[in-house]
């Protein structure tokens, strides 16, 4: 069972969010903003850890020069948080966004170069973060996926950068000695919906994630109106929208 302390802190920063992930934002047409004009609060980027510095692309091929992981995100949320750039959806703790880090570089050499990278948003107060027992929420919850290393997460002593967990194994293991699953450690926990047997598999797996405290996460599923509705009834947090505008106004409909 989770630490009360811990089912407090998600009771009292509980909002309101909109359950879908913009899944490789940063192929929307303006990455950040197309979701944000949506209100859509969790959105991706893969990292290339690439001549001492952290690129945006798909595959290494793609890499742009012109697309960092600051120029793209970090800057921009910055600016958006602290009243210099306006934008259609605030983000604040009221209305925290999530930014999932796709580790595409091998991660415990990544590692140290996303924590610097985030130290604008860490020195303004800016980051969910997890010290001395007490998971805080702040504007931004950085969550790290991909080749994320698990023990570096685990080792921060003050951590602000969180891990989305396998949603199949958090009965069946444990995220280090004598620790547990839960939002302190990964916020969220997804799969591949390939590897999920059935829709009842895929509602199992959202209640486990959820008795810890973490919300899921499915990627890859198919593409359409009753699929995001399918999620939406189980109560999956995160529906992963490739079309956004599609995702967010079949939501509409199943909200209204
Ligand atoms: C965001 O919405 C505004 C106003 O509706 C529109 O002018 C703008 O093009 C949109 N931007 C994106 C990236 O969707
Ligand atoms: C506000 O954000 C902008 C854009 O990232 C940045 O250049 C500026 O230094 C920030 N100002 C403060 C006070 O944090």
């Amino acid at each position: 069972m989770l630490p009360l302390y811990i089912l407090a802190a998600l009771v009292s920063t509980a909002v309101a969010v909109k359950p879908i992930h913009s899944h490789n934002d940063y192929t929307r047409a303006v990455p950040l903003w197309t979701a944000l004009n949506l209100s859509i609060m969790s959105v991706e980027a893969d990292v290339w850890w690439q001549s001492s510095q952290l690129f945006v692309a798909h595959t290494s091929g793609e890499i742009d020069k012109s697309k960092t992981l600051d120029s793209l995100y970090l800057a921009p949320i910055l600016g958006i948080i602290n009243g210099s750039i306006s934008s259609p959806t605030p983000i604040s703790v009221q209305n925290p966004l999530q930014l999932l880090i796709d580790f595409k570089t091998d991660g415990p050499t990544t590692y140290q170069p996303v924590l610097n990278a985030l130290q604008t948003l860490r020195a303004g107060g800016h980051l969910t973060t997890y010290a001395n027992g007490q998971l805080t929420q702040g504007a931004v919850t950085v969550v790290g996926t991909g080749n994320t290393p698990l023990a570096s997460v685990i080792a921060a002593s003050s951590r602000d950068l969180f891990f989305d967990a396998d949603i199949r194994q958090l009965y069946s293991t444990k995220p280090g000695t004598g620790l547990e699953w839960g939002p302190e450690i990964a916020p969220l926990a997804s799969v591949d919906y390939a590897s999920v047997s059935s829709v009842a598999q895929m509602q199992e797996l959202v209640r486990n994630a959820h008795d810890f405290g973490i919300r899921s996460r499915f990627w890859d599923t198919a593409s359409n109106v009753a699929t995001w509705n399918t999620f939406w009834a189980a109560g999956s947090d995160w529906v992963n929208a490739d079309d956004v505008l599609a995702v967010s106004n079949a939501w509409a409909v199943f909200d209204s």
